[in-house]
């Protein structure tokens, strides 16, 4: 059997996400030591842009105490025509016990956890999903509330090609969290909708009524033409600003995953507001990825 990956929040029960959660708070509070996974070789291996992601693991790595390789995949042999496979058993050869990769293409990071001897923490892989955000996105919204049975969430924007909020929809679904997309009919088609997940085209009539709100950038990289056919009606119909900010309630909070467009899904307002929980995420993100690396290398805590 393989060793075990983290390629979407549903390789997690929802017993273990809460472990995992509990784990990520645990380490919030007092960092662990530094031994939780000494002499483990991990390898980023970053094919797309990152900022927060890409800092958040090697600063997660590094807490727990990890053999950290970091290098360019431009300059790897996949880009020399070796197959995945190929380098896979390279990799594992040389002693790589966990990769965590991020990849424009849906689907890498199980192709690469298919044929490589050890775990992979899929950071973002096309438009498929992004696990760990999700995950520091349920521990901000538990941080806030104390529970996730009930809460209602929207998420706002170019759902289509947002792999932050697949992962989303599905942890927030298992730990029954009631969701809510918003968005137009081309960046969030009929499909999307499920069982606890509905459609909403109408930002205005469902901001009094959530307890947080996820907006979304426009995936401009993945996006076709014609899929947004004017900019200034999206901003006129989902844009988080300042008269939409008066209708959310006091007690909601906004999240973000970043990068954010300033002036396109939200105006400079929203970051500013005391509602705005962006740091808290960004923070909660290298506590999630430390358990996240730890209940991997060393086996998933056991549900309380
Ligand atoms: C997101 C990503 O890369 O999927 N950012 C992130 O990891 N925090 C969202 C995005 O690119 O819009």
């Amino acid at each position: 059997m393989r060793p075990r990956s983290l390629l979407d929040v549903d390789d997690f029960s929802a017993s273990e996400l809460v472990s995992v959660l509990d784990r990520a708070v645990a380490f919030r509070e007092s960092l662990p030591p530094r031994d939780l996974l000494a002499g483990v070789p991990v390898l980023n291996l970053f094919f797309e842009a990152s900022t927060r992601t890409a800092t958040s693991f090697t600063l997660a790595e590094q807490r727990v105490g990890a053999d950290i390789i970091s290098f360019a995949p431009g300059a790897s042999s996949l880009g020399k025509g070796e197959t995945i496979n190929d380098t896979a058993i390279t990799l594992s050869g040389i002693g790589v016990r966990l990769i965590v990769v991020r990849h424009n293409e849906s689907g890498f990071a199980r192709r690469l956890a298919d044929c490589f001897d050890g775990h992979v923490v899929n950071a973002g892989d096309g438009t498929h999903a992004h696990p760990t955000q999700a995950l520091l996105d349920l521990m901000t919204l538990r941080q806030e509330f104390g529970r996730f049975e009930g809460l209602r969430v929207a998420i706002t924007g170019d759902i289509l090609h947002s792999r932050v909020a697949r992962s989303n929809i599905v942890g927030m679904r298992a730990l029954g969290i009631d969701v809510t997309l918003v968005g137009p009919p081309t960046l969030l088609p009929p499909g999307f909708a499920g069982d606890g997940v509905r459609i909403e085209r109408d930002f205005d009539a469902i901001l009094p009524h959530v307890d947080a709100v996820m907006m979304l950038r426009i995936q401009r990289e993945r996006i076709d033409v014609g899929l947004l056919p004017s900019l200034e009606d999206y901003t006129r119909r989902y844009q988080l600003n300042r008269a939409r900010l008066r209708a959310l309630r006091s007690d909601a909070v906004i999240l973000h995953p970043g990068p954010y467009n300033r002036g396109v899904e939200l105006t400079d307002e929203v970051l500013d507001d005391p509602r705005s929980r962006y740091v808290a995420q960004v923070r909660n993100g290298v506590f999630v990825r430390m358990a996240v690396l730890d209940a991997l290398v060393n086996g998933a805590p056991v549900a309380a």
